[in-house]
């Protein structure tokens, strides 16, 4: 395995900016100042991670939260390396399937930072939320299949992360909330929207009026997760589900999700010809004539994505 070089670079950039303010008074120009940025780089963690898998699995992204402390709680830095590794995922054509998890043992995420939130104006909770559910409409629209992977918690906007991506897999010892009314706020990051949406009107306000916890079980017996397995065992899950994605042709599964979103939010007659748009983008394809002819030979297709 190894990280997107590029992301990490953007990353070191950026903390190079924020330390070099630290660092002002002291020698902002010298060799000095350039070490400390250094030494500050190296000490921060990342509160987002992202791995590519090699070899057979070469295809697969995976992207971890990692802020333990917080329980993965999102605040503007998290969001930001969230951005951040969207964009690198987006750029990269040789990704076709990516894993969100988490890699803080027992929660996925316990929503938005409720101590950072304290501290903001109106005004700037209004541009975080905004900025939220924008961050995870980006996972949304991202062209090629997500599936998330809960293990523990998963409240607030942590819930609604795992909404937004296309697929989900949890242990039995998951939980599942929008806890959002009883902070007298409503889940502002696409909860409203994408909860309804995935499992009916009547089970959604349930959930968001009274913020009531759910178990795994539950949450695959109302159509939340896809899959609840043994409690440590989700992300073994993903993974064979990623791996079966990953065999498929990468161009036809960017059009199957782009149909399925797009055909979803209109009518039939319009979803039928958003269908038909999708399959002529893979009519002229390499790909097309590769399955066929691994079909006729009896052999495993080899998809190049042209
Ligand atoms: N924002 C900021 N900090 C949070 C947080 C959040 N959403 N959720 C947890 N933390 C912090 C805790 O304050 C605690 O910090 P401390 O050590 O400085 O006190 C630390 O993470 C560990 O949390 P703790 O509650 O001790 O861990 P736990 O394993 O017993 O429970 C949760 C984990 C996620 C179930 C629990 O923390 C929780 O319910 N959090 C609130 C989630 C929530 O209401 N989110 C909705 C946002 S709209």
């Amino acid at each position: 395995m190894h990280r997107f070089r590029g992301l990490l670079v953007s990353r070191h950039l950026f903390l190079a900016g924020v330390s070099s303010h630290t660092a002002a008074g002291a020698a902002a120009s010298g060799p000095l100042a350039v070490f400390r940025r250094t030494l500050i780089v190296q000490t921060l963690p990342e509160p987002i991670k992202i791995e590519r898998l090699s070899d057979q699995d070469s295809g697969i992204v995976e992207l971890k939260l990692d802020r333990p402390e917080a329980k993965n709680a999102i605040g503007k830095e998290m969001l930001k390396g969230l951005q951040r590794s969207l964009e690198a995922i987006d750029r990269d054509s040789s990704a076709n399937v990516v894993i969100v998890s988490s890699a803080v043992p027992k929660v996925f995420c316990a929503g938005a930072d409720l101590k950072e939130r304290r501290l903001m104006s109106p005004n700037e909770v209004e541009l975080f939320v905004n900025s939220l559910r924008s961050t995870f409409s980006s996972i949304e629209a991202l062209s090629i299949p997500t599936v998330a992977v809960v293990e523990g918690a998963a409240l607030g906007g942590g819930l609604e992360l795992v909404l937004s991506c296309d697929l989900r897999i949890c242990g039995e010892n998951a939980t599942f909330s929008l806890p959002e009314t009883g902070l007298a706020i409503i889940p502002g990051a696409g909860g409203t929207q994408r909860l309804p949406r995935i499992v009916g009107r009547s089970v959604a306000k349930e959930l968001i009026f009274t913020g009531r916890r759910i178990d795994g079980t539950e949450a695959v017996s109302m159509g939340l997760v896809n899959h609840c397995v043994p409690a440590g065992e989700a992300y073994l899950k993903a993974l064979q589900i990623a791996r079966d994605i990953n065999q498929k042709g990468p161009l036809a599964l960017r059009m199957a999700k782009k149909s399925i979103n797009l055909g979803m939010e209109v009518d039939m007659p319009s979803a039928l010809e958003v269908e038909e748009e999708c399959y002529e983008q893979l009519l002229n394809t390499k790909d097309r004539l590769e399955g066929l002819a691994a079909f006729a030979e009896k052999r495993k297709p080899r998809y190049s994505g042209r």
